[in-house]
C-alpha cells in the first residue's frame, strides 16, 4: 500500500488538465455489453476502478483492450458468469445487470461493494428491472436475474433521498433492448446519465429526455457498435478548484466544463473565491478578499454534489466563523471528520449535519484515508496545513483520481508517493 507525504503551506499555481469522468466511463463501458459489435470509448481515465470494470467485462467473455486513454470493447460472445470477487470490489459493477438482462435475458452479479459511505442498497435497481419483466433471487451472495423477455414499462426511480444515478443508468440500458416504450419518471439528471444516453444513442438507441426527470426509451431488437468521447470529470475539477482556494493559489482547470459545475462554483463564489469562466476552462483564484462562511446541503444534480462535500469542508475550515453542511444523500459520509480533527479542525456532527468552526490554523499529522472523496479532502487539508501530513491508504484515491499526486506536483505542491 502507498501513502502520500505532503508538506503543506505552498500556494498552487499553473494549469491542470481535467481527465475523463470516472462515473460516466464506468456505465458507458458496461453499455458496450449491449452489442456484439466493437465500441471505441475515448478519454477514459486511467484509474483502478476503470481497470476493474475492464476485468469484469473480460470475465463475462468480452474482448477489452486499453490503448492509452482509449478502451476498445467487443462483447461478441458473452455469458452471465462474472468474477464474484471483482464485482464485489466496486459499486458501479451493479450496472452490468441491466445490459446482461437485456442481451442474454439472464444475469448474475455478486452484491456490489465500493466506498463504505452508508448502506447503499440496490433495491431501486431491482424494482425497476422487475417492472421491465425480470425476476430476481439472492443465491450464494449473488443476485440472480432472469426474464423471458424485457418489455417497456413506466418506472419510478425516486427513492428515499431522490433519484438513483446508477439505477437510472441500469434501467435506461435495459430498456434500449426491451419490447416497446419505457418511461423513467423521477430519473437522475446527472451529466453522467446524459453522457451514457449520448453513447447509447450513437449505438442506435432511441432515447428522449435524458438530463430531465422523465426519460423515454423506445426499445429496439439490437444496437450496433459506436465511438464516444467521455465528458470531463466534474468531481475532479471541483476538487482542484477547492485545492486552489485552500492553498491561496491560482489554478487554470483546462477542459473543466463549467456548465456541469454550477452549484459548486456558486458556493465558491459565495465564499469569496474568484472564478473566471474562459470557454471550457476555469480559472480559480483565492484573491485577497476575506473568505465568508457558507452553508451547503447536498442534493441530487443540479444541487450541490455529495461527492464534493468533504473537499468543501476543508475550505470551510479556513474561513473564520461557522459553516454548516447538511448531507442529504448518504447517511455515513463524515468519515473524514475525525481525521480532519487530527490536523486541528473543529467540527461537530449532529445527525446529517456537520458544524464547522473555521479559522483555526491546521497543522500536519498522519491521517488515514477511508473512502474516495474523504481521501481527497485529507490531501487538500494536508496542502493547506503547516508542516507534514501523511495520508495513508491512498489506493482509495487511485480508484477515482488520475495521477493526483503528479498533477498536484506540476502546479507546485510538495507531495510524494511513498510505500506505507
Ligand atoms: C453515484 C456515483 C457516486 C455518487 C452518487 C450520488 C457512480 C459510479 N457513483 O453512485 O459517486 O456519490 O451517485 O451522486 O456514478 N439508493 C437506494 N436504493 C437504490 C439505490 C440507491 O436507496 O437501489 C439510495 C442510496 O443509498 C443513496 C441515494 O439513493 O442514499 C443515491 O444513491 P445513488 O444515486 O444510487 O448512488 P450511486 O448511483 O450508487
Amino acid at each position: 500500500m502507498d501513502a502520500f507525504r505532503i508538506r503543506g503551506g505552498r500556494p498552487l499555481r499553473g494549469e491542470i488538465e481535467i481527465s475523463g469522468s470516472k462515473n460516466a466511463a464506468l456505465p458507458i463501458m458496461a453499455a458496450a455489453l449491449l452489442t456484439r459489435e466493437r465500441c471505441v470509448i475515448r478519454r477514459v481515465p486511467n484509474l483502478s476502478d476503470v481497470r476493474f470494470m475492464g476485468d469484469i467485462l473480460k470475465s463475462l467473455g468480452a474482448h477489452v483492450e486499453f490503448q492509452g486513454e482509449t478502451v476498445i470493447i467487443e462483447a461478441k460472445d458473452i455469458h452471465e458468469f462474472g468474477d464474484y470477487e471483482l464485482i464485489r470490489k466496486m459499486r458501479a459493477s451493479v450496472c452490468i445487470l441491466g445490459p446482461l438482462l437485456a442481451r442474454l435475458r439472464r444475469a448474475r452479479v455478486s452484491l456490489p461493494g465500493g466506498c463504505v459511505i452508508g448502506a447503499r442498497p440496490i433495491d431501486l435497481h431491482l424494482k425497476g428491472l422487475t417492472m421491465l419483466g425480470a425476476k430476481f433471487s439472492i443465491r450464494g451472495g449473488y443476485v440472480v436475474g432472469s426474464t423471458p423477455a424485457l418489455s417497456g414499462a413506466e418506472v419510478f426511480m425516486g427513492g428515499r433521498v431522490g433519484p438513483t444515478v446508477l439505477g437510472t443508468a441500469n434501467i435506461m440500458m435495459a430498456a434500449t433492448l426491451s419490447l416497446g416504450v419505457t418511461i423513467i419518471e423521477s430519473a437522475a439528471c446527472e451529466p453522467e446519465v446524459v453522457d451514457l444516453a449520448r453513447f447509447l444513442t450513437s449505438m442506435g438507441a432511441r432515447i428522449q429526455g435524458a438530463g430531465s426527470p422523465t426519460i423515454t426509451i423506445t426499445g429496439l431488437p439490437e444496437l450496433h457498435g459506436a465511438e464516444h468521447e467521455v465528458i470531463p470529470d466534474r468531481i475532479e475539477a471541483a476538487t482542484f478548484a477547492v485545492a486552489a482556494a485552500v492553498t491561496k493559489g491560482e489554478l487554470t482547470l483546462k477542459g473543466a466544463r463549467p456548465d456541469h459545475l454550477g452549484a459548486v462554483l456558486d458556493k465558491l463564489r459565495e465564499a469569496g473565491v474568484g472564478i473566471d469562466r474562459q470557454g471550457p476552462n476555469l480559472v480559480i483564484e483565492r484573491n485577497r478578499s476575506r473568505l465568508r462562511p457558507v452553508d451547503i446541503t447536498t442534493q441530487p444534480y443540479a444541487g450541490f454534489p455529495t461527492d464534493v462535500q468533504a473537499q468543501m469542508m476543508v475550505l470551510m475550515l479556513q474561513v473564520p466563523g461557522i459553516s454548516v453542511i447538511t448531507e442529504r444523500i448518504f447517511e455515513s459520509r463524515y468519515m473524514h471528520v475525525p481525521e480532519l480533527c487530527r490536523l486541528g479542525a473543529d467540527i461537530s456532527i449532529e445527525g446529517p449535519t456537520a458544524i464547522v468552526k473555521g479559522g483555526k490554523p491546521l497543522s500536519g499529522a498522519p491521517v488515514m484515508a477511508s473512502d474516495l472523496r474523504a481521501s481527497a479532502a485529507l490531501v487538500l487539508a494536508g496542502l493547506a496545513a503547516e508542516g507534514e501530513t501523511t495520508v495513508k491508504r491512498v489506493y482509495h484515491l487511485d480508484r477515482g483520481y488520475e495521477c493526483m499526486d503528479e498533477k498536484l506536483r506540476r502546479v507546485g505542491a510538495r507531495i510524494e508517493r511513498i510505500p506505507e
